[in-house]
């Protein structure tokens, strides 16, 4: 196992502090796990760690590091649409799925520094597993985050660093301490260990129904889930667990749809955008770093871009939160777009959606 550079193929050992190439690319994670096998889930552990035997997890480091993430139940929302309820987790939200696995990469390979930028969840997740093994944290966040999710990264021991400007110039802001004080990125865009933990996703629902969804909804703005949505999907095909790939429709903001013009354009990389502001925060990312990846991942599979109508974002959110489930405006948005999709295609029936956020984590 070791990093493969996605732009000129250098490789490097996954013990690397580098945060990316010298050549400025992005590293892939060069890992083939066994084909997948129900069989080889150890049911005596009741995380996402249950699955390690398909995860690059180095020794027992994660024993320290977990915090019974994943295992969220499915709830059927009507006869269509079955719900993940990914905002079951330590820090609520699914992100929890990838900080407990490049965390426990970061112990066993003896991190004691990491830094961090985030605008929400996967900033507060990095924080809470930092703390809960004893890694020192730095997480910076832009202006304007909420006062609560500072609070939580703080309360997890983690440093908040409040930098003014906008989401962009935080990241650059922070990339700059790592380059200066050598300090471990743990980046959910850059660190291939996230995408590993967030292909979990599909391996829970493929163990509690036994087989896959035809309609995949999954939320798209840096794509962590849809990168390891789409690992998961390439396993599960390969080790003979499903016979085709579902129609994966990945969901973006009308007010920051880079995908959805590149995808109309025919382009192999995100159309420029400026984005306005949008209940959907969560997604709205203008510049995903790993946009030819998954751009590339689209037009091989023949995937669907839809994007969640502003206005029935509150109304999605409401439905739900009368039907019990409180979810934050980018998780509603969800909904909202699998409304648009059957708008434009017609009934969609065996549908899965993300409940990826709990709703006390935005206010609008
Ligand atoms: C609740 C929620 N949904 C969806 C996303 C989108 O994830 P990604 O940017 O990795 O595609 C995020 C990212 O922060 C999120 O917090
Ligand atoms: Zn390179």
């Amino acid at each position: 196992m070791h990093y493969r550079c996605a732009t000129c193929g250098a490789t490097a050992p996954v013990e690397t502090q580098e945060a990316r190439c010298v050549c400025g690319g992005l590293w892939q994670l060069d890992f083939t796990p066994p084909a997948f096998d129900l069989g080889l889930v150890d049911q005596d552990v009741w995380s996402l760690f249950r699955y390690r035997a398909f995860l690059p997890v180095i020794g027992d480091a994660w024993r320290q590091v977990t915090l019974g993430e994943g295992m969220t139940p499915l709830v059927s929302l009507n006869e269509d649409v079955l719900l993940k309820m990914d905002y079951y987790m330590p820090t609520l939200s699914f992100k929890d799925r990838g900080a407990a696995v490049l965390v426990a990469h970061m112990k066993a390979i003896g991190v004691k520094r990491a830094v961090q930028d985030s605008s929400g969840n996967a900033g507060n997740s990095v924080a809470a597993y930092c703390g809960r093994c004893g890694i020192a944290c730095d997480i910076y966040v832009p202006e304007g985050t909420s006062p609560g999710k500072i609070a939580m990264i703080e309360a997890h021991g983690a440093t908040a660093h409040v930098v003014p400007g906008s989401r962009d110039h935080c990241a650059d802001v922070c990339r700059a301490q790592v380059e200066r004080e050598g300090c471990y990125y743990a980046n959910h865009v850059y660190n291939p260990f996230f995408y590993q933990g967030t292909k979990t996703y599909l391996y829970e629902v493929y163990e509690q129904l036994g087989r896959i969804p035809e309609h995949l909804f999954i939320p798209l703005g840096n794509g962590t889930l849809f990168l390891g949505v789409v690992l998961a999907l390439e396993e599960l095909l390969n080790a003979g667990c499903i016979d085709h790939f579902p129609k994966v429709i990945a969901i973006q903001s009308e007010r920051c749809d880079p995908f959805v013009r590149a995808v109309a354009a025919g382009s192999a990389d995100p159309a420029p955008v400026t984005p306005t502001p949008t209940m959907a925060e969560g997604i709205a990312i203008g510049v995903p770093m790993r946009g030819r990846e998954i751009l590339s991942a689209i037009y091989r599979y023949g995937m669907d871009v839809v994007t969640a109508p502003e206005d029935r974002i509150l109304e999605a959110r409401s439905y739900l939160a009368r039907r019990g489930i409180y979810c934050e405006h980018t998780t509603a948005a969800n909904l909202a777009a699998y409304w648009h999709y059957c708008d434009l295609h017609g009934k969609t029936p065996d549908s899965l959606l993300t409940m990826c956020g709990a709703g006390l984590k935005s206010d609008h």
